[in-house]
């Protein structure tokens, strides 16, 4: 974790050991520049340093954008605060409580600093303000030398279990994260395996992993993960049930993810062109490591629910031992598939991921998550990720998730016209969709993943666009995002 996060009841000698004061303020046409806190925590404020905060934010002109913000030193002999941080909440909307979180976090990130924030006031808002503050404070790097500080974050509530619930996701997403910021020469299938172990030391989740002889059946895992033999692809099921469940294990509803943990993407014998494109390849994984950190975070909020993770990990190398386009490949539960692009193996290791889990976890809900094509990347960019299912009340449920968490999906269609794009002489499908030209990346790759899936209800998540950030931007580090998160396990807390 790059920062710490805690609470404390929002007054004012409470914020006076923290080395500064956030506060929130919103410009409107008819009321003009305005302070919102919780209780009587501005007025309290204003009182004890002397100042009136309008006045001060006036010097300024300030524009009321979200997430704008200002410093204006303060002092007093009681206190160890010396500054205070005016953020602007734009719209005062949840997503805004997020903005302006990270735009604090920024102020402090890499620093030994504690910041008491008194912005929010909505258990919701509270909420999504404290992982946002978290989420706007990651670091990652191997250099060497002395190793950043950690900044701490007291958000103001009296409420101690919303921030203690928030810190169970902060942690997660900062797990999601770290796994994709790690190097490809470092995170083999084989390292994702020992992670997995790793995060469920204590916590009760079960880890199984398989590999060599033992992925006999999962034809695609071993297709695009025998590329790289050394030390080849893995398998790896992690489980939670809660530690007390309410009824026992065999009836509670059963969630299934399945997540692409392509550890590099080269794109194999059909290597990706211009070679820029691969650089953010290491990138490839973080559907796995999305599901990694949510099943963290079950494990401390303990939902009444079964969920089972499983991570397909695979290098896509080029050698000797790569497929190659014209291959025929036998995907668990024994459908035929033709490769005809070999930087198309996502979705190769996802069908036998989710035909494992139809044969044999009997999941209620079936989800799949992954940077699957630069197709949905290019639709959505790295706001919203692209979301496919044909049950209604699964993509609502999900489009709420989704805004309530900050994680945000778009429900897009999945269009049977075009599924003859997969019809191919030698075996049951041919895997790119090559017969037809349809284009939508993003969709054919969905109608290829649907039929492994059985008659489950199934959602497919493509978060290529969302999984990566090129720049440092709000939430969001250069690097991986950790999306899905969040999307996740507030969709598994409501169900
Ligand atoms: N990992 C890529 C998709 C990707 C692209 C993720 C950009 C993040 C950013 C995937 O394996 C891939 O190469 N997809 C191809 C599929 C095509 C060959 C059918 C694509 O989208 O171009
Ligand atoms: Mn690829
Ligand atoms: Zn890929």
């Amino acid at each position: 974790m790059s920062s710490i996060l805690t609470s404390s009841p929002p007054r004012v000698a409470n914020s006076l050991k923290a080395n500064a004061i956030a506060v929130g303020f919103t410009k409107t046409d008819s009321e003009g520049l305005a302070f919102q806190g919780p209780g009587s925590f501005i007025a309290d404020l204003e009182k004890y340093f002397d100042v009136n905060l309008v006045d001060e934010l006036s010097f300024f002109t300030p524009t009321g954008k979200v997430g704008e913000i200002f410093e204006i030193p303060v002092s007093s002999k009681d206190a160890q605060t010396d500054r205070l941080y005016l953020v602007a909440l734009g719209d005062s909307t949840t997503q805004s409580f997020r903005i302006a979180a990270a735009a604090i976090a920024r102020k402090v990130r890499g620093k030994k600093a504690s910041v008491f924030s008194a912005c929010a006031i909505k258990k919701d808002d509270v909420h999504a303000h404290a992982i946002s503050l978290t989420m706007g404070a990651y670091l990652w790097n191997h250099k060497t030398g002395s190793a950043p500080e950690v900044p701490t974050f007291i958000v103001a509530t009296e409420e101690k279990e919303i921030i203690d619930r928030a810190y169970a996701y902060s942690k997660a997403i900062a797990r999601a994260r770290d796994l994709v910021h790690t190097p490809s020469n470092i995170k083999t299938p084989a390292w994702m395996a020992s992670q997995a172990q790793e995060f469920a030391k204590g916590n009760g989740l079960e880890v199984t992993v398989l590999a060599g002889k033992e992925l006999k059946e999962f034809g695609g895992l071993r297709a695009v993960g025998n590329s790289s033999p050394n030390p080849g692809p893995r398998f790896i099921q992690v489980a939670y049930s809660p530690k007390k469940p309410k009824k026992s294990r065999e009836a509670l509803a059963h969630v299934v993810l399945v997540g692409k943990g392509i550890t590099f993407d080269s794109g194999g014998i059909s290597l990706k062109r211009p070679y820029d494109l691969m650089i953010a390849m290491k990138s490839d994984m973080a559907g796995a490591a999305a599901i990694l950190g949510t099943l963290t975070a079950l494990a401390e909020l303990q939902p009444n629910i079964r969920v089972t993770g499983l991570m397909m990990c695979a290098e896509n190398a080029i050698s000797g031992t790569a497929a190659r386009p014209s291959d025929v490949i036998k995907h668990y539960g024994g459908t035929t598939v033709e490769v005809i692009n070999t930087d198309a193996e996502g979705r190769l290791v996802l069908a036998d991921g989710l035909a494992y889990a139809d044969l044999e976890l009997n999941p209620d809900y079936l989800v799949d998550i992954a940077t699957l094509t630069g197709a949905a990347a290019l639709a959505l960019g790295r706001g919203y990720a692209a979301m496919y299912t044909r049950d209604e009340k699964l993509a609502a449920q999900f489009e709420k998730a989704g805004s309530d968490s900050g994680d945000r999906v778009w429900h897009m269609p999945l269009v049977d016209d075009y599924k003859d794009a997969f019809i191919s002489d030698v075996a049951d499908l041919n895997h790119t969709g090559d017969k037809g030209d349809y284009s939508a990346g993003s969709v054919t790759a969905a109608l290829f993943l649907e039929n492994f899936v059985g008659n489950r209800k199934w959602v497919h998540l493509d978060i290529a666009g969302t999984g990566r950030s090129e720049v440092d931007s709000g939430e969001n580090p250069k690097g991986g995002t950790g999306f899905g998160v969040r999307l996740l396990t507030q969709w598994i807390m409501s169900l």
